[in-house]
């Protein structure tokens, strides 16, 4: 297994960098990940040679340039089993996308959209924007410290003012896979669509829209290994054909004329303007990667034991509070969110910092979340597939040095 880690780390080059005079721990990873060479080598290699726009000019950078975005199209859709995706720059664009063109076509005085209490600020504040707009309301279905819905609480939630529900399907504080296919087919029995904001499921669990059957499912490339400024949004055909577009420009039209415009079939309805099309090809080499992580028993049962290590390990650090321990431990990611009594996250964090170690402070784009504890911010330390057994160790170790420094 350490020989299998250190080539699979061989090819990612910044988990060889140095911080603070010592190998770099990076726990940040749902922030962002580490890209490996076979990303970094695409998007150097399109940005040298293949510079001509999409889906635009006939000449042969552009051909090859609109192959290459199309080619990271068709990855993204084999990797999460959709006949089609939308390209957009990352979940916030996908979910903003979403929420305006959604309320113009389905929501009214009176409506609802029904969210989690442990929503990352880009499945809320959208949301609370369109709600403002078309006269409608958000509301909330209650989520506890252990990190799961109820599911009879959620199924008495939809009367009949629910218009939506939208979702994470693996919080960015918790760290818990929701119960999506339950959630689904409960409010699918009531007509009501349900929107998944896919940030952190895309990168630790399968998805697979046409099995979840969800309406619509949001992600950022740069999670999952591919550049910043990439983003997907996949949606039902029946009700995206239903919304009008989001944003106008080029590529967005079928025809124009000083009177009205008619638009482009779908995909390209919802992709006004020059796409980033170099970032976007870079799915196809980020989701091979992910795949082959994925895909390899041995890691994912290693990955599994480090999760347990942690869960086990972390509560024995004097104060120190988890948020996001399902009874199931199945259903826990490599997600872990704390806060330790005496200490605040951004000391902690400085402090491992300083010892090498990369994590996450701060209120993590979901303040209300984080409020409703009385926290002020909280600490978090996220792993991939690449991160090892002594890694999580020493991370432990460290923090529980730095709390005794704290104190
Ligand atoms: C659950 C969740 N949703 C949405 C986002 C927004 O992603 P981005 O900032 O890449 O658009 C994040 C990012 O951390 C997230 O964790």
């Amino acid at each position: 297994m350490d020989k299998k880690l250190a080539e699979i780390r061989k090819r990612v080059p910044a988990l060889s960098l140095q911080v603070a005079g010592r190998d770099l721990v990076y726990l940040d990873n749902a922030a962002t990940s580490q890209k490996p060479y076979s990303v970094l080598q695409m998007q150097t290699s399109l940005s040298e040679a293949a510079s001509g726009n999409v889906h635009r000019a006939i000449h042969r950078l552009s051909v090859e340039a609109t192959e290459a975005y199309e080619a990271g199209r068709a990855a993204v859709c084999r990797f999460i089993n959709a006949d089609s995706v939308i390209l957009t720059s990352g979940a916030t664009a996908s979910l903003n996308l979403l929420a305006f063109c959604f309320a113009e076509r389905y929501l009214g005085p009176g409506d609802k959209v029904l969210l989690t209490e442990a929503e990352h600020h880009s499945n809320l504040v959208p949301w609370q924007m369109a709600c403002a707009r078309k006269g409608a309301e958000v509301c909330f279905l209650p989520i506890d410290e252990s990190g799961e819905p109820d599911l009879e609480v959620f199924a008495r939630s939809l009367d009949s003012r629910v218009k939506l529900v939208a979702l994470p399907h693996i919080s960015n504080i918790l760290g818990v896979v929701n119960p999506l296919e339950e959630m689904i087919s409960i409010a699918h029995s009531r007509g009501i669509p349900v929107a998944v904001d896919g940030a952190q499921g895309i990168v630790h669990a399968k998805v697979d829209v046409q099995a979840l059957d969800c309406d619509f499912y949001a992600f950022s490339g740069h999670k999952i290994y591919a550049p910043t400024g990439t983003g997907v949004l996949y949606g039902r055909r029946s009700l995206l054909e239903e919304m009008p577009p989001y944003m106008g420009g080029g590529d967005m039209v079928g025809h124009v004329s000083y009177g009205q415009t008619t638009y482009n079939e779908l995909p390209l309805k919802f992709e006004a303007g020059t796409p980033n099309f170099t970032g976007a090809a870079c799915f196809a080499p980020a989701l091979t990667f992910a795949s082959e992580l994925r895909e390899d028993a041995e890691l994912q049962a290693y990955g599994r034991k480090i999760t347990e290590y942690l869960m086990e390990a972390l509560p024995t650090i004097d104060g120190l509070k988890l948020y996001g321990v399902p009874k199931d431990i199945g259903r826990k990611s490599g997600v872990f969110s704390m806060t330790i009594e005496g200490t605040h996250p951004s000391d902690l964090a400085q402090l491992l910092d300083q010892m090498g170690i990369a994590v996450r402070s701060g209120l993590m784009c979901a303040e209300p979340f984080v409020s409703k504890y009385s926290q002020t911010g909280m600490l978090r330390a996220s792993l991939l597939p690449y991160n090892t057994m002594d890694e999580a160790e020493y991370f432990v170790q460290s923090l529980r040095r730095a709390v005794k420094m704290l104190r």
